[in-house]
């Protein structure tokens, strides 16, 4: 593959020549381009050594005084040419202009013209790193479909210690090999309706009744489905994530709202996935004004909630329902009754109390439990891992 290596100014710009070494090893062909900041730290003859190629140094630099129309537009020509766009180390300055689309540079201004993928390496300070700014930025290029090489902790050039690292080599050469791996498509055509988060039960205008769910799970497997080729209606409850690109998102607070939202939107679906974490009970009068505080005891009535898995298995027609199953003991017996009393076509059962796995962690470990007797368990990885793992057992089930 032909990549364009970006490379930023900053001390770990050193490191991107033992990257493009790499990349050149693995057979990719390598354009590397330098920032000015880049190199004050690292010359253009390192990389033209080691790529066998042209080092690109500024908006400019194939121009003379006289410069020639094809030296102004180079930046397109370089930009259809090549695969892929990595940024390594790609500074907050750079995330900066890409975020917000600005040219002042040859990076930049090829950046806005990259038709292709674009993975970019971190490295910055772990203060710089954790600014509300750059944490915007990075976000809004996430959201564009870019992938993030989270940088690792450690100590930073400056002296302090934290998260801010360029990424390793290998992390960042994987990722590429990811971009390029090709894409399995075996969802294409399926509607798959996702249920995220937790609800939030109205107890007076400022307090709720809630749970511990971050939604990561719903929204891994939305992620997951979407790269499947499925189209994804994902309805979520309040949580602090980002939705993936190109789901159709409708965001709710109560278990009624998400009861409403789901049965709206399930015309549509061929597949429903039962993540969230919805209440069992909600407070049966919220008050309409804040309860005020008083030294005697106070009881709250709940009532149930509605339960939207029942709901949907009693109206099957057609559609695969999945449902998740949260136990803190007797996982496989439980998660067994919960598919038969709720009609659904597999259960995903989660050991949960823990600390391991579960709620609020980025990693899970599951047993699914199908209709036909099996029980296939999920060893623990990362829960966008466990996403592939379920959505597999869904292409199977799948009449499609
Ligand atoms: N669920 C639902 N509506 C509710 C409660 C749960 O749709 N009011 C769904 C969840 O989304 C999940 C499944 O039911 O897919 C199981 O949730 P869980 O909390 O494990 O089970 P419950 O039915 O609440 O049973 P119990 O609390 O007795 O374990």
């Amino acid at each position: 593959m032909r990549i364009v290596l970006g490379v930023s100014g900053g001390i770990a710009a050193y490191k991107a020549a033992e990257l493009a070494r790499q990349l050149v090893r693995n057979g990719h062909d390598i354009t590397v381009v330098l920032t000015k900041g880049a190199e004050e730290f690292i010359r253009p003859l390192t990389f033209a050594s080691l790529t066998g190629r042209k080092v690109i140094t500024d908006i400019f630099s194939s121009a003379s005084p006289d410069a020639t129309l094809s030296s102004a537009v180079e930046h397109i020509g370089v930009a259809q040419e090549h695969d892929l766009l990595l940024v390594a180390p790609a500074t907050a300055d750079v995330i900066g202009k890409f975020a917000h689309g600005l040219a002042g540079d040859f990076l930049s201004t090829l950046y806005l013209a990259f038709p292709g993928p674009v993975v970019l390496a971190p490295a910055m300070n772990n203060r710089m790193w954790e600014h509300a700014a750059v944490v915007a930025n990075v976000a809004a290029l996430r959201a564009r479909g870019h992938v993030i090489v989270e940088p690792g902790e450690g100590y930073l050039a400056c002296g302090t210690i934290g998260p801010g690292r360029l990424a390793e080599n290998d992390k960042i050469v994987a990722a590429v090999k990811e971009v390029f791996r090709p894409k399995v498509t075996d969802l294409a055509g399926e509607t798959i309706l996702i249920t995220a988060g937790p609800t939030r039960e109205p107890i007076d205008p400022v307090r709720y009744i809630s749970n511990r769910s971050s939604g990561k799970m719903g929204y891994a497997l939305a992620e997951a489905a979407l790269e499947r080729g499925a189209r994804v209606l994902l309805v979520s409850g309040p949580v602090n994530l980002t939705p993936p690109s190109g789901a159709e998102v409708d965001n709710v607070q109560t278990s009624q709202q998400m009861r409403d939202a789901v049965f709206a939107r399930l015309p549509d679906a061929t597949v429903v996935i039962k993540c969230a974490a919805v209440a069992d009970f909600r407070p049966s009068n919220p008050s309409a004004q804040k309860i005020k505080k008083t030294a005697a005891r106070i009881s709250l009535e709940l009532d149930p909630a509605p339960d939207i898995l029942s709901e949907l298995g009693q109206k099957r027609n057609g559609f695969l329902l999945i449902g998740f199953a949260a136990e803190t003991e007797n996982l496989r017996e439980y998660a067994r009754k919960k598919l038969e009393s709720k009609n659904c076509d597999m259960i995903v059962a989660n050991l949960v109390g823990g600390d391991e796995s579960g709620f609020e962690s980025d990693v899970n470990q599951v047993l699914l439990v199908l209709r036909n007797g099996e029980n296939i368990p999920v060893e623990k990885a990362p829960k966008r891992q466990i996403a592939d793992r379920i959505l597999d057992q869904i292409a199977k089930l799948s009449p499609r």
